[in-house]
């Protein structure tokens, strides 16, 4: 155990013995403390977009081909213009050193163990470089919580172009913070620094609370802001937050090279619907114009494959992987990654499907239940 400012985190470096990924919130929530662990666990008001997010998944089901003559099903797949051995992602989370002392660097060393794509937070722990050089070559995306400040955005942008991120995620749905009530309860405040901020006028983020960092940052967001990142960074720009096909389509005419449909994992607006029951629509506007990334919810190997069959082109998860770091440090990352791929190779086999491109087209059904 590691102790900074007085706040505990977990040094523990292990392989993990996973039976579900549902199963280790509460296993993660016997180590990590109470302000940093509501901070993770929580949603927005009386979270009933965050139960749902889950839920949702069966509002489809798999149709499954038999005497399709196949075995050992691949799960590597190419998207923006890289190959990764899962369409299992990491998405995006802030302040992962409330869960280990190594923070995103453990977490971008286990998912580079795994073959797959992790996006670091603008609010990390650990700074774009740092992240970057721990995930030893293997491909990033930054992930920009546009501030006020250009030269900010532009001091961020520079470092995570030179650190060779592969995209940048531009996050628009959190301009203000959702009302997170674990947050209230236990008045959070960072008791560690975020890494990237140590150059902000306002300040670390040590000290604050989330409502306040997303004070400092825009709430004016434009399509603009996805040309200007474009153009200066030269890099693909993902619009992450996502929630329907007219904003999708905006964010392409804007110069998009991706759409990242999620509802933060209910952290945000609370009453919107669940994440994977705006997935199948917006996929069809986008028409395979640009890949499409899908997160909140995911938890079940079925759920990647149901989010794949609807048109994603790969699936992120937050709350897991932070469980899995908490619990096991890189290792622990690793092994959340492998349990669910485990999840999603056997469906795939069942369903009759040899590799992820064979998902996408597989069938879904939604029987009223
Ligand atoms: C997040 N999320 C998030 N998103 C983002 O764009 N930038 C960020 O810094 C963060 N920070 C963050 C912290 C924590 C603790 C959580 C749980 C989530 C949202 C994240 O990228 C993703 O959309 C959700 O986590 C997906 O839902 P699940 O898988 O956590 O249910
Ligand atoms: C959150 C922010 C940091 O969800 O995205 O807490």
């Amino acid at each position: 155990m590691t102790v900074v400012n007085g706040y505990e985190q977990s040094d523990r470096e292990e392989k993990l013995n996973i039976l579900n990924l549902p199963s280790l919130e509460a296993e993660a929530k016997k180590i990590i403390p109470t302000g940093g662990f509501g901070y993770i666990v929580g949603g927005s008001e009386d979270e009933w977009t965050l139960q749902e997010n889950t839920k949702a998944f069966n509002h489809a089901q798999i149709v499954p081909r038999a005497l399709t003559d196949m075995e050992n099903p691949s799960t590597e797949t190419d998207v923006f213009g890289l190959h990764l051995k899962t369409p299992i992602m990491m998405a995006p989370t802030a302040a992962q050193g409330l869960a280990h002392s190594r923070g995103e660097a453990a977490t971008a060393e286990g998912v580079a163990k795994v073959g797959g794509l992790m996006a670091q937070s603008t609010y990390s722990s650990t700074s774009i470089t740092e992240t970057a050089a721990a995930g030893n070559g293997a491909p990033q995306f930054f992930q920009l919580y546009m501030s006020k400040d250009w030269d900010f955005n532009e001091s961020l942008l520079d470092e995570a172009v030179k650190a060779g991120v592969k995209a940048i995620i531009l996050t628009v749905d959190a301009t203000v913070d959702g009302y997170r009530e674990e947050d209230i309860i236990n008045n959070f405040q960072f008791p560690i620094p975020m890494a990237n901020l140590t150059k902000f006028s306002e300040g670390d983020g040590k000290g604050k609370g989330i409502e306040e960092i997303y004070a400092s940052a825009a709430q004016k967001i434009s399509p603009d802001d996805v040309r200007r990142i474009a153009d200066y960074t030269k890099l693909p720009v993902i619009v992450k937050g996502i929630q329907t096909p007219e904003d999708a389509l905006l964010a392409i005419g804007a110069g998009a090279s991706g759409i990242y449909v999620s509802n933060h994992g209910g952290r945000q607006l609370n009453g919107g619907p669940a994440a994977f029951d705006t997935l199948a629509d917006i996929a069809k506007a986008v028409d395979h114009r640009v890949p499409v990334i899908f997160d909140s919810g995911v938890r079940r190997g079925s759920h990647v494959f149901k989010a794949l069959a609807s048109g994603a082109d790969l699936v992120a998860m937050g709350r897991p992987v932070i469980y899995g770091l908490a619990l096991g440090g890189a290792q622990g990352v690793q092994s959340v990654f492998e349990a669910l791929n485990h999840e999603l190779l056997i469906d795939m086999q069942l369903a009759g499907t040899k590799d992820i491109e064979a998902v996408k087209k597989a069938k879904l059904t939604h029987i009223n239940y």
